[in-house]
This record gives C-alpha cells, structure tokens and sequence, in this order.
C-alpha cells in the first residue's frame, strides 16, 4: 500500500489491487483515493498471494467510479490487468471482442487490453491442446506480446493470471515502467518511488518491450519475443522526501524549500565573477554556437517558466525564442531545423505531451535540452541532453519548488549562452548571475512575510472570482498565481497582460473586484512601472479592489493599491522568482480557509502521462 502511496502523485481517483493465491485471483477496488482502498483491504483483508499488482488511478475512459477502478478482469475472472497510459484503438477493438462474446462491465480501455490478452492467451492455449492450459508461463508471456501487437496508444500494462503462480507479465509502449530488483523478491512500478524503500537497484524497460517477472527471473523481450538486455540502474530515493517532515502538507513543506531548490539549482553553475558554467549538459558547445532559433515546449506551470525564458534569451543572447504549449507544438507544424534549440521543461520528466513534442522536435532534426528535476525521467532520457533543476523531490501536485527551480534553470541558460556566444549586454550578465547568487537569500525573507498574505487569504476567503495582472515577465507570474489559485483553491481566477485588460477584460470589473497585480520595479524599470500603474488606475476608477505585489519601498503604488504585499527589489528578469512566492502563499492559504487538500486537490494528476 506504501508503493501506491507513493504513486499517488500520478493519479488518485481511484485504486485497487489484484492478488493471485491458491489458483485464485482475487481484486479489491475502491473510488476515491489510496486511503479508501487500504480502509476497504483492512476491514476485510486479502489473502496473502504468489503475486500481486496494484494501481492507483486518473480517470481518462470513464468516471472514477468503483468499476471503472483497475484491476479489470478477464478470463472468467482469472486474468486481471492494469493499465498507465491510453489506447487510442479501444473503440474498435471493443467492438470486436464483444462481438466475439466478451461482455465489458466497465467504460475503460484497460478492459479493452484484458480481453484482447485473454482472447490471446486462450487461443494460444488452444493451440497447444488441453493439456498445456495453465502451464508454462510463456503462454501468458506470448500472448501479452501478441496482444501488444495490436494495441495503438501509450501503455503500461501489468497482468497476473490464476494459473501462472508468482508471475507478474508486464509490456510498455510511450509509459514508463521500472523493475526493482531485490532478494527473492522483485518490483515493478511506473517509478522507483513505488520501491524505493525496498531496493536499490533496477532495470528500466526500453520501448515496446514485454517483460515476465518472478521472485527470482525477469526476463524481457521485445513485441516479436526477441531476447533484450536490460542495464542496471541504481536508485536514487530519498525516503525523507516521502514525509511531510511535520509540516501540514507537502506543499507547505515544498514551499519552504524554495531557497535551498535555487540554491542547489545554481550551485557549482555560477562562479564568483558571474561566470556561468553549465558542466555537462551532453551537448556541445559548438552545438550551442550554432543555434539560431529557440522554442520553448512544456505545459502548466512548466510552461509559465518558460515564458520567462523568452524575455531572458532575447534580450541577453538576441536569439528569437517562441514558446509553445506541448500539446499544441506539433500540430501546428513548426518550422524546426538543426540549429533550431527545443528546450523542454517538465518537473516530472513524464509528462506525455511534452514527451511527444520532444520526440516530434528530434525527428525533425532539432537539437533537445530538456530542463528536467527528476533524474533518468523519459524526456531526460530522449533528448540531446539535460539541464537537471535540482529541487528535490515535489510531491504535491501543484508545482512550487520546482517551478522557481525552473525558472533559475532557464536564467542559467540565458545567461550561459550569452556569455559564451557573446552578447552586448555581456556586463548585465555578470551582474545579474552574481546577484543570482543572493536570490535564496530574498526568497526566504519573502516566505518570512507569509503572515501578510495568510491574513489577505482569510479577507478573500468568500471570493468567487480573483483577477491576476502583470507586464514583461510579470505576466507569466500572473498566469501562474491565477493557476495555483484555480488548482488549489478552486476559485475562478484569469491571468492577463496588464495592458491588455483595457482591450476587453475590463469589462469584468465591479465593485469590490479582486485584482492582484506584480508591479515592476520602481527603480530597475520606471517606464514599465508607469505602465502598471495607469492600469491600476483604470481599475481603480472601475470599482476593483487592487492588491500589489510591489517592490519594498515603492511608495509610488502604496498610494494607489489597497493592499500592498512587499517583497525585495531584485533586477527585473529575477524578480519572477520573489513575486511568485506571495501568490503561492496566497493560493495555499485560501485553500486552507477553505479546509481543501492542497497536495492533492481534485480533478489532476501530478504527473499526466496521457495525451
Ligand atoms: C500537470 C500538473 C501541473 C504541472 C504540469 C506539467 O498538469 O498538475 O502542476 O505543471 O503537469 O508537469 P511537468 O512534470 O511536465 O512539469
């Protein structure tokens, strides 16, 4: 039950586990989260088994509902699977294996790829006579590859049967899936974090590979049965990063982090002098020469972060860069070449969107970095190379720690190509890394004010509707703060470029309108900070009611705003990793007034790994 607590992140509206004991299969099945499941198990327990596989779920083919749950059965209830990912070609083969006579008591794909594994175990059994039914595991290991075969979309699957004792029978495409290898004993999980407190050493399964595991054999192959050789890997988790360490909740835990995130993030990568060094990347410098376009691809929070990256490459290093949500890149066929840069930025390192875009940017010839917390991730692993945030493990689902890590990672980037191809601006760029380098610093002073913000979250505990403002990279902040907010809060909230509320947005102004907005600094950039202000103004004269994320000792916009939240005057492309920290704060608290689950609120996943 600890593994699937583990792998809670990936999804949790539903879960269950399936045990094969005594020629038996026998599966439990419960909506709602992990803890339901181990509520229903110890009311009435299961016995103990040869084999057993769990999942826990986020719903894409059908309701998170007790039926829907994996595992699903096949076989006359002697098969049971489960199922990571999503199988584009579920409709057909549904119909098919109906019309064949198989009757589905659930809406999910998974069952789909249980009949189809059943329907070819059984005709594999038929093959060999009578006799053979129920022997010789690789039946079921056969018949799981020629199902494979027939399966379009990304899956892991797992799949225990009443008549192989002790075998697990698992197949990947597009999903992860890691073997932990231990003493008499072995593991299979979508991540390391499902066994970590077990063993240390696994294997990862390569694309479109089948593999049977028994307490003492894992055997892979490919889809055609042809041998593979899987490579070790050692297993680095760390079990501290699975406790909230006394704090209410993992995001405040994470939240409290964030200095010691950028800190490790630009560690060894900033000299004395500013200098920037990023030690191997696994791409060449001369690579790096050569580039002459840049696209940013990533989704969510990720994707706010490299936003940011836009107004810091183009200035510093005078390269173009177009930022693109995953999912959308490859369908607008972009134009990509090899000097095009494509750099991916995913906390997860799993996340199939930006998996995709990866892909799509390789095959056609662009150079990939992707900027990635989690170490040996898929997307790490699939592009030219890899600039790791290191931020730790995050585990509650609404990104903090690993966004601000993000958001250095990209400033390493910027500044790391404009020193070394060169950039008028060459003095700005030292500058800014060396004052990189007291940015923990200012992050934790500003998590020290959080009383502030806790007190604005409990005055806007009855909000409905929450407006976020901001220009130049303050814009992107405001996406993110209005983001956690509808995440954590599930209050509405829109972010907008503050000059472009004039152009239609106003209109949502009223009386008493909440409106949060990052102000530019007064001193760095006075001309944007006019700006903003006349954008208070007209939301002043409108009724709203403006709280402003505002540089300390901006007198300037203590007159104006209603509410000012102070942080520490930074350089304007810095500034995103201190204004963000209140609207984290912000969203986390009123979460809290509002007796929500901040780490795992409803409706998403940590990490989606579908399409
Ligand atoms: C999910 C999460 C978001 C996250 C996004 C990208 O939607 O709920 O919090 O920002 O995925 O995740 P990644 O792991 O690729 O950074």
């Amino acid at each position: 039950m600890g593994g699937l607590r583990r792998l809670e992140y990936r999804g949790y509206d539903s879960s269950g586990v399936a045990v094969q004991s005594a020629g038996r299969v026998h599966i439990r099945k419960k909506a709602g989260k992990v803890g339901n499941l181990a509520a229903s198990i110890d009311a009435k327990p299961l016995p103990n088994g040869e084999a057993a596989i769990g999942h826990t779920r986020w719903a894409t083919h059908g309701a998170p509902t007790d039926a829907n749950a994996h595992p699903h059965l096949a076989d006359h209830g002697r098969l049971a699977v489960i199922h990571n990912g999503i199988i584009e070609n579920a409709g057909e083969l549904r119909q098919a294996l109906s019309g064949a006579g198989h009757v589905f008591t659930s809406e999910t794909d998974t069952e789909v790829a249980a009949a189809l594994l059943a329907q070819a175990y059984r005709s594999a059994v038929d093959d060999r006579g009578p006799a053979a039914a129920d022997d010789g595991d690789d039946l079921l290991v056969g018949a799981m590859r020629r199902a494979c075969r027939q399966l379009n979309g990304s899956f892991t699957l797992l799949a225990v049967h009443a008549g192989h004792p002790g075998l697990v029978v698992a197949a990947r495409r597009n999903s992860p899936l890691v073997v932990g290898i231990g003493d008499g004993e072995n593991f299979l999980g979508s991540d390391v974090a499902a066994f970590g407190e077990f063993t240390k050493r696994a294997v990862e399964l390569g694309q479109d590979q089948v593999v049977a595991v028994t307490a003492d054999t894992v055997a892979a192959t490919d889809f055609d049965g042809v041998p593979v050789q899987v490579t070790e890997v050692a297993v680095d988790w760390d079990p501290a990063a699975a406790s909230k360490g006394g704090h209410a909740s993992f995001m405040v835990k994470e939240m409290l982090e964030q200095p010691e995130a950028v800190r490790r993030t630009i560690q060894d990568r900033i000299g004395i002098d500013g200098s920037v060094r990023l030690d191997g990347l696994g791409i060449e410098e001369s690579t790096f020469a050569r580039i002459n376009k840049v696209v940013v691809v990533a989704c969510g929070t990720a994707s706010y972060g490299g936003q940011i990256a836009k107004y810091a490459i183009e200035r510093w290093c005078r390269i173009p860069v177009e930022v693109d949500l995953a999912h959308e890149f490859r369908y607008r066929t972009p134009l990509l070449d090899a000097r095009t840069l494509v750099v991916a930025i995913s906390q997860s390192g799993e996340t199939m969107d930006t998996l995709m875009a990866v892909r799509y940017a390789r095959e056609q010839g662009a150079v990939v970095l992707s900027i990635c917390n989690t170490q040996g991730s898929t997307i790490a692993r699939e592009s030219n190379g890899v600039l790791h945030t290191l931020a730790g493990p995050e585990i509650a689902v609404a990104s903090t720690k690993a966004f601000l890590a993000q958001v250095t990672a990209n400033l390493l980037l910027a500044l790391y190509l404009a020193q070394f191809r060169g950039s008028a601006l060459r003095e700005e760029t030292f500058a800014v890394a060396k004052e990189l380098r007291r940015i923990p610093d200012l992050i934790q002073r500003t998590l020290d004010r959080a009383g502030r913000v806790n007190a604005l979250a409990a005055d806007l505990r009855e909000a409905t509707s929450v407006l976020f403002i901001g220009r130049h990279v303050g814009f992107p902040v405001a996406l993110e703060g209005a983001l956690k907010l509808k995440e954590l809060a599930y209050i509405h909230a829109e972010g907008f470029a503050a000059g472009e509320l004039k152009h239609g947005a106003i209109a949502l102004i009223d009386q008493g309108q909440p409106v949060i907005v990052i102000v530019p600094s007064l001193r760095h950039s006075s001309l944007l900070h006019a700006k903003v202000m006349s954008t208070i103004q007209e939301v002043k004269a409108r009724g709203g009611w403006v709280v402003a994320v505002a540089d300390d000792g901006d007198g300037v916009v203590a007159e104006w705003a209603d509410e000012v939240i102070a942080v520490p005057e930074s350089s304007p492309l810095l500034a995103p990793l201190l204004t963000t920290v209140p609207l984290q704060l912000f969203a986390a608290g009123l979460a809290a007034e509002k007796g929500l689950d901040v780490d795992q609120p409803r409706n998403l996943a940590k990490s989606v790994t579908v399409e």
